[in-house]
């Protein structure tokens, strides 16, 4: 008997890919890399595998007639056009909550990078250059103010990281949670001039994009840092490689570009600066936790099963 089919719509991490190849046909990209093979296949494919970033947009849903469920591999879906899916009756399903714990790993990483220059500090050694003088001072960051913009798992998860550096939290976000202990700014910009660390970590997508712009930075100052490991929309980059050239900021770690793989050369040569290649939640256990999780919801999705993981539109849409 023939597997079900499914349709990747982006390179896969290996470990999705292998536990759907071990249940399913799965079409990789057919859909840009052979339209007319694509049209063959597309009212058989029960089930999309996405990324984080993938485009799902309408017209890819509306081409898929016996689709049952679209299972990205990543907590943020802001590829998927979720209104579409909402509105085909086709789930949307991500992997909330196993990646908190690295993506917030990372993110406190990046402020000791930034802060104490390891990466600069580490490219000085290779060159041969201590024997010639010290390098430049660092910044403190035990004690030191941060604040938060978007105050979900993650958010939490860097909030605790950032209380055993005995720093003071205080974050922006949709709503104040009465729950928590740290201190509510009801903007970006208000926030951004109480920190000397701004991390960013809401979704990305229509709502948030460019909450981060030149009056945020400006707020922030010349001796504040900014650290994104949410989406490269929620910044306005070329306002953040201005403020970063013009002093008007201290300097910026960044997981997270606007048009990924390609970072904005102006940033490489920025020594203030350190970049990662969208990685906060690269390591193996992570990985296999979020292909896991993937791939439960997406067996789930085709049998009929309930989704495990479900995005909080589905679930609110299912209620109403
Ligand atoms: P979450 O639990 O849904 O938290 C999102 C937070 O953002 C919430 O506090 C929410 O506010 C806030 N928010 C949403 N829209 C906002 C807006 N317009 N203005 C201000 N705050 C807003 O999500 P999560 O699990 O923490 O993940 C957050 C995001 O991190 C993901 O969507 C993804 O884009 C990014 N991420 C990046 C990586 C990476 O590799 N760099 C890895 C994983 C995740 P309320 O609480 O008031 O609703
Ligand atoms: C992944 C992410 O790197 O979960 C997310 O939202 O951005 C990352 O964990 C990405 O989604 C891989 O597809």
């Amino acid at each position: 008997m023939s597997k079900p089919d499914v349709l990747a719509v982006a390179k896969l991490h290996p470990f999705y890919r292998q536990a759907l190849d071990a249940h399913y046909t799965v079409h990789d990209r057919t859909h840009e890399l052979d339209p007319v093979a694509f049209k063959q296949i597309a009212p058989r494919i029960l089930g999309v595998a996405a990324t984080g970033e993938s485009p799902v947009p309408r017209s890819l849903l509306q081409s898929l007639p016996s689709a049952r469920v679209v299972s990205v591999f990543g907590v943020g879906y802001d590829g998927v056009d979720v209104e579409a899916a909402l509105g085909l009756r086709i789930p949307v399903t991500h992997t909330p909550g196993v990646l908190s714990d690295d993506v917030a790993d990372l993110a406190l990483a990046l402020v000791l990078a930034v802060a104490r220059r390891v990466a600069q500090a580490d490219a000085f050694v290779r060159a041969g250059r201590w024997p010639d003088g010290p390098i430049a001072l660092g910044r403190k960051v035990s004690g030191a103010r941060m604040g938060i913009v978007g105050m979900g798992r993650i958010g939490q998860a860097i909030a605790t990281r950032a209380q055993a550096f005995g720093m003071s939290i205080a974050y922006t976000a949709r709503t104040a949670k009465g729950d928590l202990p740290y201190r509510f700014f009801p903007d970006a910009a208000s926030l951004a001039a109480a920190s000397d660390f701004l991390v960013v970590i809401t979704p990305g997508g229509a709502a948030t994009r460019h909450l981060i712009n030149a009056s945020v930075l400006q707020a922030l100052g010349p001796q504040g840092f900014l650290i994104n490991v949410a989406r490269g929309s929620v910044v306005d980059e070329q306002a953040l490689i201005q403020a970063l050239t013009e002093g008007k900021i201290a300097g910026a770690g960044l997981d997270v570009f606007a048009d990924e793989p390609r970072v904005p050369e102006a940033l490489w040569s920025m020594p203030q600066v350190v970049l990662t290649p969208h990685m906060a939640s690269a390591t193996t256990q992570t990985r296999q936790a979020m292909a896991d999780l993937a791939f439960a919801n997406m067996q789930a999705g085709i049998e009929g099963r309930p989704l495990i993981t479900p995005v909080p539109e589905w679930t609110a849409s299912a209620q109403r």
